[in-house]
């Protein structure tokens, strides 16, 4: 015959086909389930036909307004300054190539009808951070500067333990990372909060190009990853003190990308063209992607969301194997770049 299990619970007598604690057990796994299937659909829905807050959102009603790019004479930096200026904004440029600098400014204003200042500054020059700083923000004020995008970054030159990292390298990751992102955004932030109108236009956007590096930490890239961690808790920080008054304040993660840093030269599907991964950048501003659930961070590029997403999704346990993971390919990496350095000492002394 059929077991039925009877319980008095807070004075009703129920009457259950499976013990309580069964019922109590499916209860609790639908609705993990539940919450694991609702977090895929929006994060698939996110990736496909998600987008962010318009770059119109950013724009003065009148005028121009301006958007200050560092490290913008290649890579990601060069496409951003490049796509921003095709949106209508004027440039503030930043680099530490003075020809490269006015090469693209005539390149933007001709291309665009844009005006775009430049300021050369060496973002790894620790005597001349407050007075670089300074000029920026000087030039700043003198427009309607709307958009900060903290690009510039500096990396290992190759995948090396830390305890044989060249301390000058360390100091030239540590200052171009972190010294000077969070100085240059302590000078400009007063502008972008002072133009800026909570829930409406315009807002202002502070952009910080971040890295998978500073979400898994990278065996063999440790000081950068550390300085992309770091950058990560005061972004949301900072994110969480200017919100209310209006300003966009997201950190974005990017795994490998096409450019002089990545030494990738061919585009593949995980490994995007800077020209690609800032489009899709630009058109998902804020929006979590594959960083579903942490506040004031994305992954926009589709590949890479995929990568961040899986991880989270994956728990502590993804988490260390991808600790792993990233290790054993930063082996590869460095005994490949080893051998391509040997190559080319052969080929001087020949
Ligand atoms: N590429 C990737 O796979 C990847 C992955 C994750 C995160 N990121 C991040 O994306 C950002 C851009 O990287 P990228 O790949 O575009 O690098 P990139 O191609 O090497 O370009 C870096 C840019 O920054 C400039 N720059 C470098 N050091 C500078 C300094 N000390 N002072 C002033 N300007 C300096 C460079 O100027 P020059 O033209 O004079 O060299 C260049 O314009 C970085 O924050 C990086 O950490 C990149």
């Amino acid at each position: 015959m059929h077991e039925h299990y009877k319980y008095n619970i807070l004075g009703s007598q129920i009457t259950l086909e499976v013990p309580i604690s069964t019922f109590f057990l499916a209860f609790v796994g639908a609705l993990t389930l539940m919450a694991y299937a609702s977090s895929l659909g929006r994060f698939l829905l996110s990736i496909t036909v998600g987008s962010g807050v318009p770059l119109k959102r950013f724009k003065a009603a009148k005028g121009t307004t301006y958007a200050i790019v560092t490290g913008c004479t290649s890579g990601i930096g060069l496409e951003f300054a490049r796509q921003l200026a095709a949106e209508g904004f004027g440039l503030i440029l930043v680099g530490r190539r003075q020809n490269a600098l006015d090469d693209l400014a005539r390149e933007l204003e001709a291309a665009h009808k844009i005006r775009a200042l430049s300021v050369v500054a060496d973002a790894a020059d620790p005597s001349d951070l407050h007075a670089a700083v300074k000029r920026i923000a000087d030039v700043a004020r003198t427009v309607d500067t709307g958009v900060l995008i903290n690009n510039v970054g500096a990396s290992h030159d190759m995948p090396v333990d830390f305890h044989e990292t060249d301390p000058a390298e360390i100091d030239n990751i540590v200052q171009t990372n972190i010294a000077w992102t969070l100085q240059l955004t302590r000078a400009v932030m007063p502008l972008l909060v002072a133009r800026s109108t909570p829930g409406t236009a315009p807002q202002s956007l502070c952009m910080t190009i971040g890295s998978l590096s500073g979400r898994i930490p990278s065996p063999m890239l440790a000081a950068y990853s550390c300085t992309k961690g770091g950058l990560r808790t005061w972004n949301t920080a900072l994110a969480a003190e200017v919100q209310s008054k209006g300003v966009v304040c997201t950190m974005v993660f990017p795994a490998f990308v096409v450019s002089n840093m990545s030494k990738i030269r061919k585009p593949s599907l995980t490994v995007p063209t800077a020209q690609t991964f800032v489009k899709s950048t630009l058109g998902a501003i804020g929006a979590e992607r594959g960083a579903q659930g942490r506040m004031y961070e994305s992954t926009p590029y589709p590949a890479h969301a995929v990568m961040d997403y899986a991880i989270s999704f994956g728990g502590h346990l993804a988490e260390n194997f991808a600790v792993g993971f990233v290790h054993s390919m930063h082996v590869k990496i460095r005994k490949r770049a080893l051998k391509k350095k040997q190559r080319e000492l052969a080929a001087k002394t020949e």
